[in-house]
């Protein structure tokens, strides 16, 4: 009787857990992209970039392999491959990191850096879904 007691308490905790891990970002919570037209990487997000990212993906520091100073390594994308898809801002990784929709891949991490506003993940999301130019 206590051995099935534990039994299944250790398969509820068991699925539980594997729920967790599994659960897909809400992609309904991301800011909606701008309706600015014309954005480009260095006029209007690589100063965005600069002041919440570069400390840790620049010239000094590559965290997880990924530098986001240049379009170039940002089309590149970091130690898991590529972040984004160029027209596509929903399906960019990088869109959800810095919109913080799990507090495993938000970007800047928790306490580490200034998040960007939604206003600015909203011109993220448009410059990706223009091409990423
Ligand atoms: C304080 C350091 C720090 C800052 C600031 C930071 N990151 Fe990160 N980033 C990390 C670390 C560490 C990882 C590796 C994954 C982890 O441990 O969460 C990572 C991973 C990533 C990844 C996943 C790359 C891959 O291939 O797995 C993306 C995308 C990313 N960061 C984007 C950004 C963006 C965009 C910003 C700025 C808005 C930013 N990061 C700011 C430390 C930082």
């Amino acid at each position: 009787m206590r051995t099935t007691y534990s039994l299944t308490l250790a398969s509820l905790i068991l699925v539980n857990s594997l729920a967790v891990a599994t659960a897909a970002p809400d992609l309904s919570k991301l800011p909606a992209p701008s309706t600015k037209t014309d954005l480009s990487f260095a006029k209007d997000i690589k100063p965005l970039f600069e002041k919440s990212c570069f400390k840790c993906h620049g010239p000094e520091k590559q965290k997880a392999k990924l530098r986001v100073d240049s379009l170039e390594a940002i089309l590149k994308g970091g130690e898991n491959g590529e972040i984004l898809t160029k027209g596509d801002s929903k399906k960019s990784s990088v869109v959800v990191a810095i919109a913080r929709l799990d507090e495993d891949s938000a970007m800047p991490p928790d306490g580490k850096g200034t998040p960007l506003t939604d206003e600015q993940i909203g011109l993220v999301r448009a410059w990706i879904d223009q091409g990423a130019k």
